[in-house]
């Protein structure tokens, strides 16, 4: 599925199938002389915005591959779309190389047999120069590490388990200015990461901690942190979840597959940045060494938990590596996970969760939330909301007491925001796009969110 995009100067080369963007109608494979023609319907160019210009790119490739096309060439000029000025040329040229590659993938693995028609080569005709390059340059890159995301997070939960997602975060990161560090059980227990073994303790695949560093910048520098949750397989626990909701809890590792995704991109791209990855990898298992409703955990930070929920272990393990982020003390921390149902039911399939207690950080996140095409929306986390965290024999719990189901999804930021005291934070419950929906016009399952944001964070914070 590899996807050869370039940026030439030239007429169309003659092996390509033309695209043609049309103002009405409908999507069709025409001849005009002896040349193939992909007539796209896209309205006037100059309505479309940075939002459907991604889904205008997508578009183009779903089509021709229902036309079985292998070459195509389709002729662009920053300056027609109009809307999309907001941004830069490079944002642009990247906008389309990104969304050609995202919108190529599939997910094949188990697949006995291989389609024999693949998309090869997009041809963009321009005479942009030196941006187009530099943008599809990094949209490539950006594009190629976004399907390496979807890829370990398609993975099934029986071939997913944490030293395994361990593996694939050192063969994906190799390189010289990367290290990949991996802590066993052993090593975890420790470290007194109560949260991060009581999740564990149930599986026969033990749980393990990821660090990886990435030296881009100087040396002393203080890094950004990303945390991601890295549940292989999320059955609930003892509470363990009822029919369908069970289904894609293979994809509870999105937030740490999102994190391997974005600094492999970040390296590639050699950004000028200390990055730290941390990723706290378990599957919330059942069985008779599993953690029980009412278990209270110490925690690496001393805090002690009344597990009041299984099923609410994400916070438990994400904790414990918000707790690390510490030791490097971080010009910004920002966690990833699949964290709440909740989110899903406050914002549908259409945004990823923020919170902050940092106004000046909402804003920057919706911003780059715009820019990257991983659209964020905030929640509050006020002190008002602290009560939903209160303990009852422990100092807090990982559910409100009572089990209400009201703010479900702050309730899970609050619970977080007990081991970042004094950091600059942002909570991303990405629940909502850890799958695409039709309208995003991208193949079934993991929508490889957020990379493309967090590598934007690493760009421009
Ligand atoms: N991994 C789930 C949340 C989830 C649900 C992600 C659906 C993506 C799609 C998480 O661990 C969980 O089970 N959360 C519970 C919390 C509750 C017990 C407080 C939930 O959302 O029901
Ligand atoms: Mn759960
Ligand atoms: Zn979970």
């Amino acid at each position: 599925m590899y996807l050869r995009i370039k940026a030439i100067k030239e007429k169309l080369p003659k092996q390509c199938v033309q695209v043609a963007f049309i103002e009405k109608g409908v999507e069709s494979l025409t001849q005009i002389n002896d040349r193939s023609v992909l007539n796209i319907p896209s309205g006037k160019l100059e309505k479309i915005t940075p939002r459907t210009l991604r889904t205008l790119v997508r578009c183009i490739v779903q089509t021709a591959k229902k036309h079985k096309l292998a070459h195509i060439a389709v002729s662009l000029s920053y300056k027609d779309f109009v809307k999309c000025k907001q941004y830069d040329e490079v944002w642009f040229w990247s906008t389309i190389a990104e969304n050609l590659i995202l919108a190529n993938y599939e997910y094949t693995a188990y697949k006995s047999k291989q389609s024999k028609y693949a998309l090869e080569e997009v041809v963009l005709v321009t005479d942009a120069g030196k941006s187009a390059k530099d943008g599809v340059a990094r949209g490539t890159i950006v594009g190629t590490f976004t399907n390496h995301c979807r890829d370990l997070a398609n993975t099934s939960g029986s071939d997913m388990t944490p030293q395994i997602l361990a593996e694939r975060a050192r063969t994906l990161l190799k390189s010289p200015k990367t290290k990949v560090t991996v802590f066993d059980e052993k090593a975890i227990a420790k470290m007194h990461m109560g949260g991060l073994l009581g999740v564990g303790k149930g599986a026969k695949d033990k749980p393990r901690f990821i660090v990886i560093e990435y030296k881009g910048g100087k040396s002393g520098a203080a890094p950004i942190v990303f945390v991601g949750k890295g549940i292989t397989f999320d059955t609930g626990g003892l509470q363990v979840k009822p029919g369908m909701a069970m289904y894609e809890m293979h994809m509870d590792m999105s937030g740490g597959a999102s994190v391997i995704g974005a600094i492999g991109a970040i390296q590639r791209m050699r950004l000028k940045q200390n990055v730290v990855g941390l990723i706290p990898a378990a599957e919330n298992a059942i069985g008779d060494t599993a953690m029980r409703p009412g278990d209270v955990l110490k925690m690496m930070s001393g805090l002690t938990v009344d597990v009041l929920h299984t099923d609410a272990e994400g916070r438990l393990i994400l904790a414990d590596a918000l707790h690390y982020a510490r030791k490097y003390k971080p010009k910004l921390v920002v966690d990833v996970a699949t964290l709440t149902g909740a989110a899903l039911v406050a914002l549908g399939t259409h945004a990823n969760v923020i919170m902050t207690k940092k106004r000046s950080l909402e804003d920057l996140f919706r911003e780059l939330g715009e820019e990257s095409g991983d659209y964020t929306f905030p929640l509050p986390l006020w002190d008002e909301y602290r009560q939903y965290t209160k303990g009852v024999h422990a100092d807090i719990s990982n559910i409100t007491q009572g089990d209400s189901r009201y703010g479900g999804s702050i309730n899970g930021g609050m619970f977080l925001s007990h081991f970042t005291k004094g950091m600059p934070w942002v909570h991303i419950d990405m629940a909502p796009r850890m799958t695409s929906v039709a309208s995003d016009k991208l193949a079934k399952g993991a929508a490889g969110e957020p990379v493309r944001l967090l590598v934007k964070i690493a760009e421009s914070f």
